[in-house]
């Protein structure tokens, strides 16, 4: 009887036990750092990183995530996600933390669709679902430009990529989009190039490129200069900061981005 006990109690504690939360390095620099990451058993397969202690009243725009050759651990970008998470965000990646295998678009419309129905509710009180913004490097850049469709998302962020298969749909683009580029000795500088250049009159776009090949400094503490302009855009189009802004719009080369741009007077933030 006793031991019936022991063994009942045994195995509740592991079935309420939380996801542990985790971090690699410092865990970003905003104000509601560290940002950290865990899994949900409600969403198999994704890692969701969030800031820590954040105001119960700020809101919690989303940054869904693609890895880099659509690989499936979705801690790959732990430092940049992290970051971003740090400044009020929730990034999720496709794929668990260290996970092997690949990841397809259908992943990241999962992370879409958890969103839109977990926000608001629980753990995820804060979450604002009409703010998503569909990001990846390389070949995750592929799975996020494959998002541009559904209405849920309303901008994109290209890492290091460009179209692979339907070559001509950037023609069709209209959501503000982000191109964060590793310069012309980089694999992914033709496909990028294109892309921008095909996009429809009106459509809002920053094109940054730095010559520092296809990771670039993603994989540096915070995301390097790469994370710096994704997290920029963020806080632009999402919160409608002016010095993330200016970022962007005043024709800005600091940090060394070979800067082109289009219709950016036309991003009416905060989206
Ligand atoms: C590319 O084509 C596939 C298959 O038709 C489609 O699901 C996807 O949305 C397209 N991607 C883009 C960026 O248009």
């Amino acid at each position: 009887m006793k031991l019936n006990i022991i063994g009942f109690t045994a195995l509740s504690a592991v079935a309420v036990a939380s996801p542990v939360e985790k971090r690699q390095g410092g865990g970003g620099d905003g104000p509601y750092k560290p940002g950290t990451y865990k899994t949900d058993s409600s969403l198999q397969q994704h890692t969701i990183y969030l800031p820590t202690n954040p105001p119960a009243d700020l809101k919690l725009p989303v940054l869904v995530w693609g890895n880099g050759g659509c690989g499936a651990d979705g801690t790959s970008t732990a430092q940049f996600l992290q970051q971003v998470a740090s400044y009020g965000y929730i990034a999720i990646a496709s794929g668990g933390p260290g996970q092997q295998g690949s990841t397809t678009s259908a992943m990241m419309k999962q992370s879409i669709d958890w969103v839109t129905q977990n926000a608001g509710k629980g753990a995820y009180a804060n979450v604002d679902a009409t703010k998503i913004m569909a990001s990846g490097f390389s070949c995750g850049g592929v799975e996020a430009m494959d998002q541009i469709w559904d209405p849920r998302v309303k901008t994109i962020g290209v890492v290091s990529s460009g179209l692979l298969t339907n070559q001509t749909a950037a023609k069709s683009f209209k959501k503000p989009i982000v191109y964060i580029m590793g310069g012309s000795g980089d694999i992914a500088y033709a496909n990028g190039e294109r892309d921008y250049n095909a996009l429809p009159a009106g459509t809002p776009a920053w094109k940054g490129n730095i010559n520092v090949g296809h990771g670039g400094t993603l994989f540096d503490q915070n995301g390097g200069r790469f994370g710096k302009a994704g997290l920029n855009w963020l806080q632009w189009v999402f919160r409608g900061d002016e010095k993330a802004k200016a970022y962007f719009t005043s024709g800005y080369s600091a940090d060394g981005w070979q800067v082109q741009s289009k219709s950016l007077d036309n991003l009416k933030a905060p989206l």
